[in-house]
């Protein structure tokens, strides 16, 4: 068999695993669906998804992992039995891999063009950032350079195996952008406008909540944290045996939630109230606009995309990771080729959201990117949770479950813990999360 690889140490794994969830999910994607989905309602509505729905998956995705020690679909067949079709649910994750590094990929290469500009002065203020954003998604060419760089890192590091790049870029990363994050935050508290930022991004009023508010806030604690598509397994499966696996889900879902408030806390600030338009756009605009104004503005815009590039590096990887897994575990591919032929794949996949901002009318219409982003990051995400949760109540068993849990740690000793636990995977999860996939499924309401 082949050396699977593990994390060096307990903080290996928190760091990487933050990699992982800390990326453009919280940057890119909170502040623009906050944006969209009314503010205060929507993060409160998006905290208490965290707490109560996505904080027991992730456990669960962890001690799947780590008891089976398999890609996503080598985990359920071991766990279930071999041709199990429980085995179609780390199929639908795989899957569901390939699909979301399509799009987020697309995404990345705009935060490595960004750093271009603002190292060539073409972000200077000479232009509006809106007009900038727009000719730039409007260019098919340079989309596609940059989708295709970006995904060339990707393949590089994952090629060179676990250990080795995951964790040291993480270990930089997380400190330097909390820090900058504070410094940004601070400045932006100085705007005229500031308080009616916080006023629309705090306060809640529950009037503009529906249904839809709801998917969006629980598909945005999937992606966030990167769940829902065994890449908590894939990560799990190289824990130590030793390691306290609830500690580890507590710190990640922590350092993840924490940067995605503090991301809103630049941008609405900055912004001034709701935005007139939220979308894919909103970050790249609204930034660009504070580096403008402020002192040094530059460098530390450039500074700023550097981390960028890192949060979102440490997240593709965690997906390409997942693919290339599956293809290593399951089909014996050697890790360089897999790595290198899915990562090609999945950046061709990624094109027509590539030009789905300006650059290919038909791609732009269909809002391409946008879509796979709902249909995948969202809808499949919160299905493959609601899955993950039946298989440990009703297929693998909470015994074996607990008994996974049990290395490293103590917590499940706790009364309280089990039945908090047990309550959550038969009852709060399954119900809330397939509560609204019916009712969406049932009213068609909802498509991007
Ligand atoms: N969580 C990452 C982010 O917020 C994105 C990501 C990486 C992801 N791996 C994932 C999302 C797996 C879902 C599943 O940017």
């Amino acid at each position: 068999m082949q050396d699977r690889g593990q994390w060096s140490s307990k903080l290996g794994f928190i760091l990487a695993a933050s990699g992982s969830a800390i990326g453009l999910g919280n940057i890119w994607r909170f502040p623009y669906i906050t944006g969209a989905n009314g503010g205060g309602a929507f993060v409160f509505l998006y905290i208490l998804s965290v707490l109560i729905v996505a904080f027991p998956i992730m456990i669960t995705e962890l001690v799947i992992g780590r008891t089976a020690r398999k890609d996503p679909v080598g985990a359920f067949l071991k766990l279930s039995s071999p041709r199990s079709p429980w085995m179609l649910v780390g199929a639908l994750g795989v899957l569901t891999g390939f699909a979301i590094l399509s799009y987020y990929t697309v995404v990345a290469g705009w935060t490595l063009a960004y750093l271009v500009k603002g190292v060539t002065g073409a972000l200077a203020h000479t232009t509006h950032p809106a007009i900038i954003f727009k000719t730039f998604a409007a260019n098919g060419t340079a989309q596609i350079f940059y989708l295709f760089v970006f995904m060339a890192l990707t393949v590089f590091v994952v090629a060179g195996g676990v250990k080795n790049g995951i964790e040291k870029a993480a270990k930089i990363l997380l400190p330097v952008l909390f820090v900058l994050m504070l410094c940004l935050i601070a400045y932006v508290m100085t705007l005229p406008q500031a308080m009616k930022g916080l006023h629309f991004y705090l306060y809640p009023d529950f009037s503009k909540v529906t249904p839809h508010t709801v998917l969006m806030a629980m598909g945005q604690a999937f992606f966030s944290l990167s769940l829902g598509m065994g890449a908590m397994i894939t990560y799990g499966s190289y824990i130590g045996k030793k390691d306290n696996l609830f500690t580890s889900a507590l710190y990640v879902t922590f350092f993840d939630t924490l940067i995605a408030i503090m991301a809103g806390l630049i941008i609405f600030p900055a912004l001034g109230g709701a935005p007139a338009k939220s979308g894919p756009s909103l970050i790249f605009i609204v930034l660009v606009e504070v580096f403008q104004k402020i002192p040094f503005g530059q460098i530390i815009g450039t500074v700023f995309f550097i981390l960028m590039i890192i949060a979102a590096l440490t997240s593709t990887v965690s997906l390409l990771e997942v693919v290339s897994a599956y293809f290593i575990d399951e089909k014996g591919m050697n890790r360089k080729k897999a790595a290198v032929i899915l990562g090609m794949i999945t950046a061709i996949l990624g094109i027509p959201s590539a030009l789905s901002l300006g650059a290919n009318a038909w791609f732009t219409k269909l809002k391409f990117l946008s879509r796979m982003d709902f249909l995948f990051g969202n809808i499949s995400l919160t299905l493959g949770g609601l899955l993950m949760c039946l298989f440990v109540a009703y297929r693998w068993g909470l015994k074996d479950f607990m008994e996974g849990l049990s290395h490293g740690g103590t917590i499940h000793e706790r009364r309280s813990f089990r039945w908090w636990f047990a309550i959550a995977i038969h009852l709060i999860c399954p119900i809330s999360i397939g509560g609204m996939l019916l009712y969406i499924l049932i009213t068609g309401n909802t498509l991007g």
